[in-house]
């Protein structure tokens, strides 16, 4: 593992704070929030740029359930950054001084409902990398060998995080935000910030739990019907 590959790691791990870190709006004020979100767009742009093979390469995508998932789910991720960038400048005020005033009310719901949706979809995005992600850990912590207990509690881990998941979507009334529904509930800073966070982070890892086992389950369903069709054209 290149070390340059493990600074890209790290830029990931804080483009997504910062993503989050945008989600804390009525926490942070106007200037942090825009000053996090041009951080955020110019990581991505470098994001890109270091995966760069990978666009070139999209023409030769294998034609399997897995891979075109993958190239959906980059480009859903693509339209939903874009869409949250254009809303961005359009009601920033840093740049109200120089722009026409063309940020109204359906502006500024757009530019919500497009980060609610990132946050599900950068998700689903670092599930499809989660075999890469744990190689990754690995490789960092030395292990070799496979070990049952470590792999059961890891599962357990997994659920905990689900069932916290679920809870906080709730707690976060994010059914509502994603499906674009005027609420006048919002998060209270003043009684607690971590917990906000924890809620994102617990939601964003149900999506990743669900992505990364829901991939599983349906390539082991693959195995078995490739199996099944094996056995059954067998000479006898
Ligand atoms: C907070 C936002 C994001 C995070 C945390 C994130 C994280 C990651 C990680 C960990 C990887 C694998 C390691 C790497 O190549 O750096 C990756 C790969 C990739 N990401 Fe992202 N990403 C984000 C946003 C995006 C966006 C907005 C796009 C496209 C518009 C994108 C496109 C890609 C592509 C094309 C790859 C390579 C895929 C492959 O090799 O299979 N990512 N991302």
């Amino acid at each position: 593992m290149s070390r340059l590959f493990l600074s890209r790691l790290w830029l990931d791990s804080l483009t997504a704070v910062l993503l989050l870190l945008g989600f804390a709006y009525w926490w942070l004020g106007n200037a942090v929030h825009e000053l996090a979100g041009t951080a955020m767009f110019l990581l991505l742009i470098a994001h890109n740029l270091f995966n760069r093979r990978w666009w070139g390469g999209i023409a030769r995508t294998r034609r399997e359930p897995r891979s075109l998932f993958n190239v959906g789910i980059t480009f859903a991720l693509l339209t939903t950054m874009l869409a949250l960038l254009v809303t961005s400048v359009l009601i920033s005020n840093a740049l109200s001084s120089v722009l026409p005033p063309w940020g109204g009310f359906t502006v500024r719901q757009i530019h919500t409902l497009a980060a609610y949706w990132a946050l599900v979809i950068v998700a689903i995005h670092l599930g499809l990398r989660w075999p890469l992600l744990m190689g990754v850990a690995r490789n960092l912590f030395g292990i070799r060998e496979p070990n049952a207990l470590r792999t059961l509690l890891l599962r357990a881990m997994a659920v905990a995080i689900a069932i916290h998941g679920v809870w906080s979507f709730l707690q976060l009334g994010l059914g509502t935000k994603l499906s674009m529904q005027m609420t006048l509930d919002w998060w209270n800073f003043e009684e607690s910030v971590v917990g906000f966070f924890v809620h994102c982070a617990a939601v964003a890892g149900l999506v990743m739990v669900v992505t990364y086992y829901g991939l599983k389950l349906l390539q082991l369903g693959q195995s078995a019907r490739g199996h099944a069709f094996w056995q059954r054209h067998q000479p006898r």
